[in-house]
């Protein structure tokens, strides 16, 4: 099924599971979808190797079986998801191209699965429950890890798949220089790093005024090594649902379609 169009309030099912597919994990949990807790423990297996569709859908299923979950599922993917459909794979197995997730997912699982970009799942979760919580006008999330994701909101509403971690930059995919996994392959500081992140961010934002940055993935736990030295116009905020973010806006996306 498709990604939500909205994220109002209109919330049809209480609880959904949540599944968030990363490079090195896949984890998910049940969660409240109208407090954004989660109602589990998290469970974490790691990727598969290769991260072929078969593969991961194996993992999926057993997150649910595991969970004894029959309801509604909501996954994270690291792509553009249209209509169900993967349609790039810059840090993915190729063979996801073109790759119909959503039917691979309800498949494999036997539930109905609904697959959405990952930093637009984290997004959701943080205009609804986190950092964005009642903020008026546009809203920009940048996850920081092993690429760089975005969500924009406009009012609460999500403009999914806006990818502006490939941005051009000096020549470059942006990802490819400001990305958190840069940071770590050239053992740069968090210093180092935010002049990088600093070029990006001002790109960013001078393409789009936005009226909130929110700055998520696994370096938005260090967000005061580095935020701080960042100088922009626009207020920034890190990220407040942390590791649950893809979980809780995936399982939102299912209950909300
Ligand atoms: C992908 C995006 C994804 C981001 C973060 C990028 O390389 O193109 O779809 O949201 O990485 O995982």
């Amino acid at each position: 099924m498709t990604a939500p169009v909205s994220t109002g309030p209109n919330t049809n099912v209480d609880a959904a599971f949540g599944i968030d597919i990363g490079g090195s994990g896949i984890k998910g949990a049940i969660v409240d979808t109208r407090t954004g807790e989660l109602k589990t423990q998290r469970v974490r297996i790691p990727t598969p190797v290769p991260s072929t569709p078969d593969n991961v859908a194996e993992v999926v299923l057993e997150l649910v079986t595991r969970a004894k979950w029959d309801g509604l599922v909501g996954a994270t993917f690291p792509a553009i998801i249209k209509n169900g459909v993967a349609r790039s794979a810059a840090n993915v197995d190729p063979s996801w191209i073109g790759t119909d997730v959503d039917a691979a997912f309800t498949k494999a699982t036997g539930r109905d699965v609904t697959v959405l970009n990952d930093a637009d799942a984290a997004g959701l979760a943080e205009v609804r429950f986190g950092a964005a919580r009642d903020v008026a006008g546009v809203v920009i999330l940048l996850t920081f890890g092993t690429g760089i994701g975005s969500g924009i909101f406009l009012n609460g509403q999500l403009v999914p798949n806006s990818e502006l971690g490939h941005l051009e930059l000096d020549g470059h995919d942006a990802e490819d220089r400001a990305a958190a996994s840069v940071k770590d392959k050239q053992k740069m500081s968090y210093k180092q790093w935010a002049k990088r992140v600093q070029r990006y961010m001002s790109h960013v934002e001078a393409l789009f005024s936005p009226d909130l940055f929110i700055v998520g993935g696994g370096v938005s736990k260090d967000a005061d090594r580095w935020v701080p030295l960042l100088e922009l116009q626009t207020p920034i905020r890190p990220a407040q649902l942390l590791n649950n973010a893809g979980i809780v806006g995936a399982a939102m996306a299912a209950a909300e379609r």
